[in-house]
């Protein structure tokens, strides 16, 4: 881990910011009078899960770092070392290992009840709705049944009175996640209203959270539990209770993207699908596979983030001592659109799954003339950082074989090369993050940012337009620093030059990715467009949380005026995103 990443995994964004303003707990965020503009009515929030901050008034945000730079007028290097300095504070947790087993027994049964009432709604008249939108993914009883579907009424209390009248504490819903904390002095409410409800249990089928889905095209499609004490999606696999027979019978599992993939999978007899729930797949995730089978194969999509993971192939092999194989599906389609369409396609795209580093070959060389030495060089230089990854030492030997015929160069130089490139990386893996910080590790690592930054860095002819990629689109400050420096020079020995020198190991990182040479231009306008939308989402997110919180507390119906036109305006802008998705999609199927 860099030392970047350690400073901000050990501090807390709300101690920080509240020696310089004065924050109120307001809901699950802070809030308090921007400094950055005159105010009187605070628009200014801090928002702890995510450890970041937005104001609404001057309409800007970001990290820890890019608080203190902009409060304090000083620029990254200095932020980064006022910051270390303070680094002693460790971030309080609520997942701080103690005496919470019982805590944890309630959790589990209060979920559970949960369930319970969200299945036999859906199957009540107040679940018609419901019943119609399951019945329209095509669905069928057995299905709703075996993953237990259920419908979360429209209203704000009628979960948390039920649970109350069997004996379930207010505590519990909130520490399960299933109501939503409450503002001082108010009450809280359920979190999830009006959706198809999914819920997720562990490998031994207890409930440990929920995802739902919207019923209609609204937006945000899914909600899930946040993270609790017993639930963590980058540790969990949807589905997995269900799937572990068939995976341990057919010796395979495969990962998808979502719960419908999932869901529709199982349906048509590929009982051995788990998700990853919207996340790209964790290597927490492929340990908790490894249990069960060492053959595991990413269904992934045709897009930027099928890539990301592919690169990371090499890490999970590592940590499951097998191969991971990979299908890409085709372009613009999910699992769900593919088994439905014809379910006899699905079991021929897994049989032509090919191991992830082949995979990786395949790639590289499409995109080379393999006559010529520049593009011999280029192969190598993509490929070897990947075979020296590989810790199994026969599987490194077969691939530094094939790299060596693919160029057409000896054994000895390939292996003469990697020996020298093998110096810097053995040092590296001792950086291990802590166990009780993995929680954090979302924040930290940020696969479509770093996609995009590798894209600009190793591709100077990309050109940056401030309107489609702006700096506040990299949510991580040391990569906002990265694209900032490339804005001013797509030189590298310039761009290095403006950097601070601990942000050189990362900047080094996406310069060595390998990355496939086609269309590129075409995947640069992709992952810009994929940050506009998490930009947008989030944005969306924050200001739909706002309006609820201020709903409640009475705020200036001014102020809330504002804000909805605010929101009105983000959804419309997010709807042009999703408007050239499609167009996109429909294009790559013409
Ligand atoms: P998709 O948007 O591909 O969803 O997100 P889907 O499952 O294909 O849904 P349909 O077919 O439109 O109904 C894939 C997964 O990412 C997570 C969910 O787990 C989803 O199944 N996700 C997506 C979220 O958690 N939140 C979102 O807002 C969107
Ligand atoms: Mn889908």
């Amino acid at each position: 881990m860099s030392v970047i990443d350690d400073v901000k995994q050990k501090i807390d964004i709300i101690d920080i910011i509240g020696q310089h303003i004065t924050l109120a707990k307001s809901g699950r965020t802070f809030r308090g009078l921007c400094p950055f503009h005159g105010e009187k009515h605070p628009s200014f929030y801090v928002y702890p899960e995510q450890q970041s901050w937005h104001c609404f008034g001057c309409n800007t945000g970001g990290d820890v770092f890019s608080f203190i730079m902009k409060k304090q007028g000083i620029d990254f290097s200095e932020a980064l070392r006022e910051l270390a300095q303070k680094a002693g504070v460790t971030i309080p947790s609520r997942f701080e290992p103690g005496a919470e087993s019982e805590e944890k027994q309630k959790l589990y049964q209060v979920n559970q009840a949960a369930a319970l009432y969200f299945h036999n709604l859906l199957n009540s008249p107040a679940g018609e709705k419901a019943r119609n939108y399951v019945d329209k993914r095509g669905f069928t009883a057995k299905t709703v049944a075996d993953f237990q579907l259920g419908y979360s009424l429209n209203s704000w209390e009628e979960l948390k009175k039920y649970l109350t009248e069997k004996g379930y504490s207010e505590k519990d819903m909130l520490t399960a996640g299933l109501l939503i904390e409450p503002e001082e002095g108010k009450k809280s409410h359920d979190r999830f209203r009006n959706k198809l409800m999914f819920p997720i249990a562990d490998a031994r089928g207890r409930i440990i959270g929920f995802g739902s889905r919207v019923l209609d095209d609204s937006q945000p499609k899914y909600i899930n539990s946040p993270q609790t004490p017993i639930f963590d999606k980058s540790g969990n696999l949807y589905a997995l209770n269900l799937a572990k027979e068939a995976v341990r019978e057919q010796g395979l599992a495969v990962i998808v993207e979502g719960y419908m993939d999932v869901i529709t999978a199982h349906q048509n007899g590929f009982a051995n699908v788990v998700a990853s729930m919207g996340t790209s797949v964790t290597e927490r995730q492929v340990n908790t596979l490894k249990r069960i089978t060492k053959n595991i194969t990413l269904a992934l999509d045709a897009d930027a983030a099928g890539e990301e993971a592919m690169l990371r192939g090499v890490e999970f092999e590592n940590a499951l001592g097998a191969e991971v194989k990979v299908v890409i599906l085709p372009s613009g389609k999910d699992p769900d659109d593919v088994i439905k369409e014809d379910a006899t396609a699905w079991p021929q795209l897994l049989e032509k799954a090919l191991p992830v580093v082949d995979f990786t070959f395949d790639m590289v060389a499409s995109g080379l003339d393999l006559a010529t030495a520049k593009d011999k060089s280029l192969a190598v230089e993509k490929l070897l950082p990947i075979i020296a990854e590989i810790k199994d030492p026969i599987r490194q030997a077969h691939y530094l074989q094939k790299l060596s015929q693919l160029v057409q160069v000896s054994e000895r130089s390939v292996e003469a090369a990697m020996s020298r490139l093998k110096i810097r990386p053995k040092q590296a893996p001792a950086a291990k993050p802590k166990p009780e910080a993995a929680y954090l590790q979302p924040l930290l690592s940020n696969p479509v940012e770093d996609y995009c930054l590798a894209l600009l860095l190793q591709h100077p002819e990309l050109k940056i337009e401030d309107e489609e990629l702006p700096p506040e689109y990299f949510e991580g400050s040391q990569n906002r620093e990265i694209f900032i420096a490339r804005q001013h020079s797509a030189k590298i020995e310039e761009l290095r030059d403006k950097l601070d020198p601990a942000t050189h190991e990362n900047l080094d990182a996406l310069l060595g990715r390998s990355l496939s040479p086609n269309r590129i231009a075409q995947k640069y306008a992709e992952c810009t467009l994929r940050l506009r939308e998490r930009y947008l989402r989030g944005l969306a997110a924050k200001i739909e949380a706002v309006l609820a919180l201020e709903a409640e507390s009475g705020g200036k119906a001014a102020d809330l005026a504002k804000l909805k036109e605010q929101g009105v305006e983000v959804n419309s802008q997010l709807g042009e995103v999703f408007a050239r998705k499609r167009q996109w999609r429909l294009e790559q199927r013409g």
